[in-house]
């Protein structure tokens, strides 16, 4: 059977089914319709049946190549010189350069207001003590930013061999008076400086306080004396107002 035979064919029986034509008339419709329109297609394209039957289906879209027409949108389009374009790209860095900048100073606040210490800290860094609940010739210790803090209420006695001792024979050499604001009280934080240890009070060669980790004698000044010790007991910043001592 002939290609032009084929197509009319499945033309026939296709028709047959869609529309319930019968044989006869959908041959005859068939044969006048479909016939010439293959003719000339198949004197037009030398190809195989499935490209016969592809542009077939297409047809109705395209009237072949090079056939489409693109439309124009130069009216929709403006002309742009470097100098606008070389501006429109300097403002588009400078507005994301200040975008970014303003971003990294609120994050830079933020982490500083948060690193900062709060008004419950900074409350809890000073420590106010009652210094006439303190008996004469006695030690008390306070907690301070974490830390012991030995207060001791000096006797006369105690004042006085504190600043008879030679200064130049200690290992840490400081006079007594420098390192006490009132000679009665006596203030040092209560952490041995050789390993960290607290002292045990009222203790030691010297009447002080004896650290027993490594064996540190520190006398009536908190001023090391004998031991692995290499300094004094710190002092740490306190004012006196009356019986009102604050520390820190
Ligand atoms: S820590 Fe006090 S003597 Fe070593």
């Amino acid at each position: 059977m002939s290609l032009a035979g084929k197509i009319a064919a499945s033309a026939t029986s296709t028709t047959r089914f869609t529309t319930g034509l019968s044989r006869a008339a959908v041959r005859a419709n068939s044969a006048a319709a479909v016939a010439p329109t293959v003719k000339a297609e198949k004197s037009t394209y030398r190809a195989s049946p499935s490209l016969f039957k592809q542009q077939r289906f297409m047809s109705g879209f395209a009237a072949g190549p090079g056939s489409e027409k693109i439309p124009s949108f130069a009216d929709y389009t403006k002309e742009r010189s470097a100098d606008s374009s070389r501006a429109f790209t300097y403002f588009m860095l400078g507005a994301s350069g200040a975008v970014l900048t303003s971003a990294a100073q609120s994050s830079v606040h933020g982490f500083l207001t948060n690193m900062a210490a709060s008004a419950d800290v900074l409350a809890m860094a000073k420590t106010e003590v009652d210094l006439s609940s303190i008996p004469v010739g006695k030690t008390v210790t306070i907690k301070w930013r974490g830390k012991p803090v030995f207060i001791k209420h000096r006797t006369q006695e105690e004042i006085d061999d504190a600043n008879s001792v030679n200064i130049q024979s200690l290992p840490d050499p400081q006079d007594d008076a420098s390192r006490v604001q009132m000679p009665e009280w006596l203030v040092v934080v209560g952490i041995c400086t050789h390993l960290g240890c607290v002292p045990t009070t009222d203790a030691g060669d010297y009447g002080g306080w004896y650290c027993p980790c490594h064996g540190s004698h520190y006398d009536v000044s908190g001023r090391i004396r004998k031991g692995p010790a290499p300094l004094n007991m710190e002092i740490p910043d306190y004012q006196i107002e009356g019986d009102k001592m604050t520390v820190g």
